[in-house]
Protein backbone atom coordinates (compact mmCIF):
# COMPACT_ATOMS: atom_id res chain seq x y z
CA UNK A 1 0.00 0.00 0.00
CA UNK A 2 1.55 3.21 -1.05
CA UNK A 3 2.22 5.59 1.94
CA UNK A 4 2.58 9.17 2.29
CA UNK A 5 3.74 11.64 4.73
CA UNK A 6 1.92 15.41 4.93
CA UNK A 7 3.89 17.56 7.44
CA UNK A 8 0.91 20.16 8.39
CA UNK A 9 -1.58 17.28 7.69
CA UNK A 10 -4.53 18.78 9.71
CA UNK A 11 -3.66 22.38 8.28
CA UNK A 12 -6.52 23.61 5.32
CA UNK A 13 -4.44 21.77 1.99
CA UNK A 14 -2.99 18.94 4.38
CA UNK A 15 -6.57 17.49 5.15
CA UNK A 16 -7.78 17.98 1.80
CA UNK A 17 -4.87 16.09 0.42
CA UNK A 18 -5.48 13.50 3.08
CA UNK A 19 -8.92 12.87 2.34
CA UNK A 20 -7.96 12.28 -1.30
CA UNK A 21 -5.09 9.76 -0.56
CA UNK A 22 -7.03 7.68 2.17
CA UNK A 23 -10.10 8.19 -0.48
CA UNK A 24 -8.08 6.48 -3.11
CA UNK A 25 -6.44 3.49 -0.68
CA UNK A 26 -3.10 4.73 0.49
CA UNK A 27 -1.81 5.21 4.26
CA UNK A 28 -1.30 8.37 4.91
CA UNK A 29 1.22 9.86 7.95
CA UNK A 30 0.12 13.48 9.02
CA UNK A 31 2.60 15.34 11.27
CA UNK A 32 1.10 18.62 12.41
CA UNK A 33 1.81 20.16 16.15
CA UNK A 34 -2.03 21.69 16.14
CA UNK A 35 -0.73 25.20 16.93
CA UNK A 36 -3.14 26.70 13.95
CA UNK A 37 -6.85 27.41 15.63
CA UNK A 38 -9.29 25.46 14.63
CA UNK A 39 -7.17 22.34 12.95
CA UNK A 40 -8.17 20.33 15.67
CA UNK A 41 -11.39 19.39 14.26
CA UNK A 42 -9.75 18.46 10.91
CA UNK A 43 -8.15 16.14 12.56
CA UNK A 44 -11.03 14.82 14.30
CA UNK A 45 -13.30 14.56 10.73
CA UNK A 46 -10.12 12.69 9.06
CA UNK A 47 -9.58 9.80 11.72
CA UNK A 48 -14.14 9.47 11.89
CA UNK A 49 -13.75 9.29 7.98
CA UNK A 50 -10.83 6.90 7.68
CA UNK A 51 -9.57 5.17 10.79
CA UNK A 52 -6.92 2.98 10.84
CA UNK A 53 -5.16 4.06 7.53
CA UNK A 54 -4.04 7.34 8.68
CA UNK A 55 -1.34 7.80 11.46
CA UNK A 56 -1.12 10.65 13.36
CA UNK A 57 2.23 12.39 14.55
CA UNK A 58 1.58 15.61 17.06
CA UNK A 59 4.33 17.39 16.97
CA UNK A 60 7.13 19.96 15.66
CA UNK A 61 8.52 19.85 12.53
CA UNK A 62 11.34 20.82 14.02
CA UNK A 63 12.07 17.77 15.96
CA UNK A 64 14.40 15.62 14.02
CA UNK A 65 13.39 12.72 15.89
CA UNK A 66 9.82 12.31 14.98
CA UNK A 67 10.23 13.68 11.43
CA UNK A 68 12.42 10.68 10.85
CA UNK A 69 9.88 8.02 12.68
CA UNK A 70 7.56 10.29 10.32
CA UNK A 71 9.58 9.56 7.57
CA UNK A 72 9.74 5.55 8.22
CA UNK A 73 8.82 3.59 5.13
CA UNK A 74 6.77 6.55 3.16
CA UNK A 75 7.03 6.64 -0.68
CA UNK A 76 6.29 10.27 -0.85
CA UNK A 77 6.40 13.60 0.88
CA UNK A 78 4.15 16.58 1.08
CA UNK A 79 5.98 19.46 3.37
CA UNK A 80 3.64 22.22 4.32
CA UNK A 81 4.13 22.98 7.70
CA UNK A 82 4.79 26.20 8.06
CA UNK A 83 4.06 29.44 10.17
CA UNK A 84 1.54 31.08 7.59
CA UNK A 85 0.56 34.60 8.42
CA UNK A 86 2.53 37.84 7.37
CA UNK A 87 1.47 39.44 9.90
CA UNK A 88 2.63 37.01 12.42
CA UNK A 89 6.29 36.93 11.05
CA UNK A 90 6.32 40.81 11.20
CA UNK A 91 5.76 39.88 15.01
CA UNK A 92 7.54 37.26 15.47
CA UNK A 93 9.89 36.79 13.08
CA UNK A 94 12.49 34.37 14.94
CA UNK A 95 9.69 31.81 15.39
CA UNK A 96 8.44 32.20 11.60
CA UNK A 97 11.89 31.64 10.84
CA UNK A 98 12.29 28.30 12.94
CA UNK A 99 9.23 26.93 11.63
CA UNK A 100 9.55 27.77 8.31
CA UNK A 101 13.26 28.12 7.28
CA UNK A 102 14.71 25.63 10.01
CA UNK A 103 11.44 22.99 9.98
CA UNK A 104 12.44 22.39 6.60
CA UNK A 105 15.66 22.31 6.11
CA UNK A 106 15.27 19.41 9.66
CA UNK A 107 13.37 17.94 7.32
CA UNK A 108 15.54 17.71 4.48
CA UNK A 109 18.42 16.51 6.73
CA UNK A 110 16.48 13.75 7.40
CA UNK A 111 15.71 12.90 4.17
CA UNK A 112 19.49 13.07 3.44
CA UNK A 113 19.77 10.27 5.09
CA UNK A 114 17.81 8.05 3.09
CA UNK A 115 19.36 5.87 0.67
CA UNK A 116 16.55 6.20 -1.76
CA UNK A 117 14.84 9.67 -0.63
CA UNK A 118 10.89 9.48 -1.49
CA UNK A 119 10.35 12.41 -3.52
CA UNK A 120 9.41 15.89 -2.10
CA UNK A 121 6.79 18.69 -2.52
CA UNK A 122 6.85 22.00 -0.77
CA UNK A 123 4.38 24.81 -0.54
CA UNK A 124 6.34 27.79 -0.82
CA UNK A 125 4.62 31.36 -2.02
CA UNK A 126 4.40 34.39 -4.43
CA UNK A 127 5.66 35.94 -1.14
CA UNK A 128 9.08 35.35 -3.02
CA UNK A 129 9.08 37.63 -5.50
CA UNK A 130 7.94 40.27 -3.21
CA UNK A 131 6.85 43.50 -5.15
CA UNK A 132 7.72 42.07 -8.48
CA UNK A 133 9.85 44.18 -9.80
CA UNK A 134 9.79 45.86 -13.12
CA UNK A 135 6.08 44.96 -13.33
CA UNK A 136 4.11 47.97 -13.56
CA UNK A 137 0.28 48.16 -12.25
CA UNK A 138 -2.14 50.62 -12.64
CA UNK A 139 -5.64 51.02 -11.62
CA UNK A 140 -8.16 50.41 -14.33
CA UNK A 141 -12.11 49.52 -14.87
CA UNK A 142 -12.18 49.65 -10.59
CA UNK A 143 -8.97 47.40 -10.35
CA UNK A 144 -5.41 47.28 -10.52
CA UNK A 145 -3.83 45.58 -13.38
CA UNK A 146 -0.32 45.38 -15.37
CA UNK A 147 0.39 47.78 -18.16
CA UNK A 148 1.97 45.12 -20.57
CA UNK A 149 -0.16 43.09 -22.44
CA UNK A 150 1.79 39.87 -22.11
CA UNK A 151 1.87 39.58 -18.10
CA UNK A 152 -1.78 40.94 -18.54
CA UNK A 153 -2.59 37.45 -20.99
CA UNK A 154 -0.72 35.39 -18.92
CA UNK A 155 0.08 36.49 -15.17
CA UNK A 156 3.51 36.14 -13.81
CA UNK A 157 6.04 33.41 -14.63
CA UNK A 158 9.08 31.91 -12.51
CA UNK A 159 11.61 34.20 -14.28
CA UNK A 160 10.21 36.99 -11.82
CA UNK A 161 13.35 38.11 -9.99
CA UNK A 162 13.28 36.66 -6.22
CA UNK A 163 13.16 39.23 -3.65
CA UNK A 164 11.78 38.33 -0.50
CA UNK A 165 9.59 40.74 1.04
CA UNK A 166 8.13 40.70 4.91
CA UNK A 167 9.65 37.91 7.61
CA UNK A 168 7.70 35.49 5.97
CA UNK A 169 8.58 36.09 2.37
CA UNK A 170 12.49 35.57 3.35
CA UNK A 171 11.42 32.16 5.71
CA UNK A 172 9.51 30.60 3.10
CA UNK A 173 11.77 31.77 0.52
CA UNK A 174 14.88 30.79 2.60
CA UNK A 175 13.60 27.10 2.60
CA UNK A 176 11.88 27.65 -1.26
CA UNK A 177 16.21 27.78 -2.43
CA UNK A 178 17.37 24.94 0.25
CA UNK A 179 14.78 22.20 -1.29
CA UNK A 180 15.60 23.34 -4.96
CA UNK A 181 19.51 23.14 -3.52
CA UNK A 182 19.60 19.56 -2.02
CA UNK A 183 17.62 18.88 -5.46
CA UNK A 184 20.83 19.69 -7.27
CA UNK A 185 23.61 18.74 -4.38
CA UNK A 186 22.19 15.76 -2.82
CA UNK A 187 19.99 14.54 -5.86
CA UNK A 188 17.14 14.80 -3.61
CA UNK A 189 13.52 14.24 -5.92
CA UNK A 190 12.21 17.38 -4.83
CA UNK A 191 9.43 20.01 -6.27
CA UNK A 192 8.00 23.95 -5.47
CA UNK A 193 5.02 25.15 -5.91
CA UNK A 194 5.19 28.80 -5.45
CA UNK A 195 1.54 29.27 -4.35
CA UNK A 196 -1.02 32.37 -4.93
CA UNK A 197 -4.24 31.95 -2.87
CA UNK A 198 -5.77 28.73 -2.54
CA UNK A 199 -9.16 28.93 -0.59
CA UNK A 200 -11.78 25.40 -0.06
CA UNK A 201 -13.24 23.71 2.24
CA UNK A 202 -11.79 23.07 6.00
CA UNK A 203 -9.82 26.65 5.68
CA UNK A 204 -9.26 28.11 9.19
CA UNK A 205 -9.73 31.54 7.55
CA UNK A 206 -9.01 34.37 9.59
CA UNK A 207 -8.11 37.84 8.87
CA UNK A 208 -4.53 36.98 9.08
CA UNK A 209 -4.62 34.52 6.37
CA UNK A 210 -7.02 32.36 3.98
CA UNK A 211 -9.13 35.86 3.16
CA UNK A 212 -11.73 34.15 0.92
CA UNK A 213 -12.56 31.88 3.76
CA UNK A 214 -12.30 34.85 6.01
CA UNK A 215 -14.41 36.83 4.11
CA UNK A 216 -17.23 34.09 3.56
CA UNK A 217 -17.27 33.03 7.53
CA UNK A 218 -17.63 36.51 8.52
CA UNK A 219 -20.81 37.19 5.99
CA UNK A 220 -22.77 33.92 6.98
CA UNK A 221 -21.92 35.46 11.22
CA UNK A 222 -23.16 38.69 10.18
CA UNK A 223 -19.85 40.39 11.39
CA UNK A 224 -17.76 43.35 9.31
CA UNK A 225 -14.01 42.59 7.24
CA UNK A 226 -11.51 44.78 7.00
CA UNK A 227 -10.40 45.59 3.89
CA UNK A 228 -6.73 46.72 4.25
CA UNK A 229 -5.52 49.15 1.62
CA UNK A 230 -8.53 50.25 -1.45
CA UNK A 231 -9.42 46.61 -2.25
CA UNK A 232 -8.69 46.43 -5.57
CA UNK A 233 -6.03 44.40 -5.07
CA UNK A 234 -5.94 41.36 -7.61
CA UNK A 235 -5.21 37.68 -6.73
CA UNK A 236 -5.54 34.68 -9.10
CA UNK A 237 -7.90 32.22 -6.36
CA UNK A 238 -7.30 27.94 -6.82
CA UNK A 239 -9.80 26.43 -5.45
CA UNK A 240 -8.19 23.18 -3.75
CA UNK A 241 -9.50 20.36 -5.46
CA UNK A 242 -7.48 21.86 -8.93
CA UNK A 243 -4.57 22.33 -6.37
CA UNK A 244 -4.42 18.38 -5.54
CA UNK A 245 -5.05 17.60 -8.88
CA UNK A 246 -1.48 19.78 -9.55
CA UNK A 247 0.32 17.99 -6.47
CA UNK A 248 -0.67 14.44 -7.86
CA UNK A 249 0.67 15.53 -11.07
CA UNK A 250 3.93 16.38 -9.98
CA UNK A 251 4.09 13.45 -8.18
CA UNK A 252 3.54 11.74 -11.21
CA UNK A 253 6.19 13.31 -13.39
CA UNK A 254 8.64 14.44 -10.33
CA UNK A 255 11.64 12.47 -12.11
CA UNK A 256 11.16 15.14 -14.85
CA UNK A 257 10.23 18.50 -12.65
CA UNK A 258 13.50 17.94 -9.93
CA UNK A 259 15.07 21.01 -9.11
CA UNK A 260 12.42 23.46 -10.44
CA UNK A 261 9.66 25.84 -8.92
CA UNK A 262 6.53 26.43 -10.46
CA UNK A 263 4.00 28.76 -9.88
CA UNK A 264 0.90 27.87 -8.81
CA UNK A 265 -2.54 29.62 -8.53
CA UNK A 266 -5.87 30.00 -10.75
CA UNK A 267 -4.28 32.14 -13.56
CA UNK A 268 -5.77 34.73 -15.62
CA UNK A 269 -8.85 33.34 -15.63
CA UNK A 270 -9.66 33.26 -12.28
CA UNK A 271 -8.85 36.62 -10.86
CA UNK A 272 -10.73 38.95 -8.08
CA UNK A 273 -10.17 41.91 -6.38
CA UNK A 274 -11.03 42.26 -2.78
CA UNK A 275 -14.07 44.42 -3.86
CA UNK A 276 -14.79 41.79 -6.62
CA UNK A 277 -15.15 38.90 -3.67
CA UNK A 278 -17.42 41.18 -1.81
CA UNK A 279 -20.01 41.59 -4.64
CA UNK A 280 -19.67 37.58 -5.32
CA UNK A 281 -20.73 37.14 -2.12
CA UNK A 282 -23.70 39.30 -1.86
CA UNK A 283 -24.83 37.06 -4.65
CA UNK A 284 -24.98 34.46 -3.00
CA UNK A 285 -26.37 35.75 0.37
CA UNK A 286 -25.41 38.92 1.89
CA UNK A 287 -22.19 40.25 2.22
CA UNK A 288 -20.29 41.65 4.96
CA UNK A 289 -20.46 45.24 6.09
CA UNK A 290 -16.42 47.11 5.32
CA UNK A 291 -14.34 48.74 7.55
CA UNK A 292 -10.69 50.24 6.15
CA UNK A 293 -7.44 50.01 7.20
CA UNK A 294 -4.20 51.15 5.75
CA UNK A 295 -2.03 48.50 3.16
CA UNK A 296 0.38 46.13 4.81
CA UNK A 297 3.07 45.33 4.78
CA UNK A 298 3.92 42.50 1.47
CA UNK A 299 0.72 43.37 0.10
CA UNK A 300 1.04 43.24 -3.58
CA UNK A 301 -1.12 44.83 -5.93
CA UNK A 302 -1.50 42.37 -8.42
CA UNK A 303 -0.12 39.24 -8.51
CA UNK A 304 -1.77 36.29 -10.95
CA UNK A 305 0.57 33.10 -11.70
CA UNK A 306 1.34 32.24 -15.18
CA UNK A 307 1.05 28.46 -14.95
CA UNK A 308 2.06 27.67 -18.37
CA UNK A 309 5.47 26.20 -17.39
CA UNK A 310 3.60 23.43 -14.98
CA UNK A 311 0.87 22.71 -17.44
CA UNK A 312 3.08 22.43 -20.49
CA UNK A 313 4.95 19.72 -18.25
CA UNK A 314 2.04 17.72 -16.96
CA UNK A 315 -1.20 18.81 -18.75
CA UNK A 316 -2.74 20.07 -15.88
CA UNK A 317 -5.27 23.09 -15.83
CA UNK A 318 -7.46 24.95 -13.00
CA UNK A 319 -10.89 23.48 -13.79
CA UNK A 320 -13.04 25.08 -11.03
CA UNK A 321 -13.94 29.35 -12.00
CA UNK A 322 -14.17 31.77 -8.89
CA UNK A 323 -18.21 32.02 -8.96
CA UNK A 324 -18.05 27.75 -8.56
CA UNK A 325 -15.51 27.68 -5.77
CA UNK A 326 -16.84 30.35 -3.89
CA UNK A 327 -20.18 28.90 -3.94
CA UNK A 328 -19.02 25.80 -3.00
CA UNK A 329 -17.14 26.96 0.21
CA UNK A 330 -20.17 28.65 0.87
CA UNK A 331 -22.13 26.00 0.98
CA UNK A 332 -19.24 23.86 2.76
CA UNK A 333 -19.17 26.46 5.72
CA UNK A 334 -22.83 27.32 6.25
CA UNK A 335 -23.45 22.89 6.52
CA UNK A 336 -20.29 23.29 9.19
CA UNK A 337 -21.81 26.30 10.79
CA UNK A 338 -25.00 24.46 11.05
CA UNK A 339 -23.82 21.14 12.67
CA UNK A 340 -21.37 23.06 15.04
CA UNK A 341 -24.40 24.52 16.41
CA UNK A 342 -26.77 21.02 16.28
CA UNK A 343 -23.24 19.38 17.97
CA UNK A 344 -23.32 22.60 21.29
N1 LIG B 1 -3.40 28.59 1.65
C1 LIG B 1 -2.79 29.42 0.84
O1 LIG B 1 -3.42 30.27 0.21
C2 LIG B 1 -1.29 29.34 0.68
C3 LIG B 1 -0.65 30.23 -0.22
C4 LIG B 1 0.73 30.14 -0.39
C5 LIG B 1 1.47 29.19 0.31
N2 LIG B 1 0.82 28.38 1.21
C6 LIG B 1 1.62 27.38 1.93
O2 LIG B 1 0.94 26.13 1.84
C7 LIG B 1 1.12 25.38 3.05
C8 LIG B 1 -0.23 24.95 3.60
O3 LIG B 1 -1.01 26.11 3.88
P1 LIG B 1 -2.43 25.99 4.57
O4 LIG B 1 -3.28 27.06 4.01
O5 LIG B 1 -2.90 24.58 4.55
O6 LIG B 1 -2.05 26.42 6.06
P2 LIG B 1 -2.61 25.86 7.46
O7 LIG B 1 -2.23 26.87 8.49
O8 LIG B 1 -4.03 25.50 7.35
O9 LIG B 1 -1.73 24.53 7.66
C9 LIG B 1 -0.44 24.55 8.18
C10 LIG B 1 -0.37 23.49 9.27
O10 LIG B 1 0.96 23.47 9.80
C11 LIG B 1 0.86 23.22 11.19
N3 LIG B 1 2.09 23.71 11.83
C12 LIG B 1 2.45 24.99 12.12
N4 LIG B 1 3.63 25.03 12.73
C13 LIG B 1 4.05 23.73 12.83
C14 LIG B 1 5.20 23.12 13.37
N5 LIG B 1 6.19 23.83 13.95
N6 LIG B 1 5.30 21.77 13.31
C15 LIG B 1 4.31 21.02 12.75
N7 LIG B 1 3.19 21.56 12.24
C16 LIG B 1 3.06 22.90 12.26
C17 LIG B 1 -0.39 23.98 11.65
O11 LIG B 1 -0.93 23.49 12.86
C18 LIG B 1 -1.32 23.74 10.44
O12 LIG B 1 -2.15 22.62 10.65
C19 LIG B 1 1.93 26.29 3.98
O13 LIG B 1 3.28 25.90 3.86
C20 LIG B 1 1.75 27.68 3.40
O14 LIG B 1 2.85 28.52 3.66
C21 LIG B 1 -0.52 28.43 1.39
Amino acid sequence: MKSSLITGGAGFVGTNLADRLLQQGQRVVVLDDLSRAGVSDNLTWLRQSHGERLQVEVGDVRDAALVRRALHRVDEVFHFAAQVAVTTSVTSPLHDFGVNAVGTLTLLEELRRIDEPPPLLFTSTNKVYGKCAGIEVARRDGRYAPTDPGVERYGLGEDLPLQFTSPYGCSKGAADQYVLDYADTYALPAVVFRMSCIYGPHQCGNEDQGWVAHFLKQALAGEPVTLYGDGRQVRDILYVEDLLDAMQAAMEHVDALTGQAFNMGGGPDSTVSLLELLELIGELGSAPEVQHGDWRVGDQRYYVSDTRRFSDATGWAAKTAPEQGVRLLHEWLGSSRLLRARAS
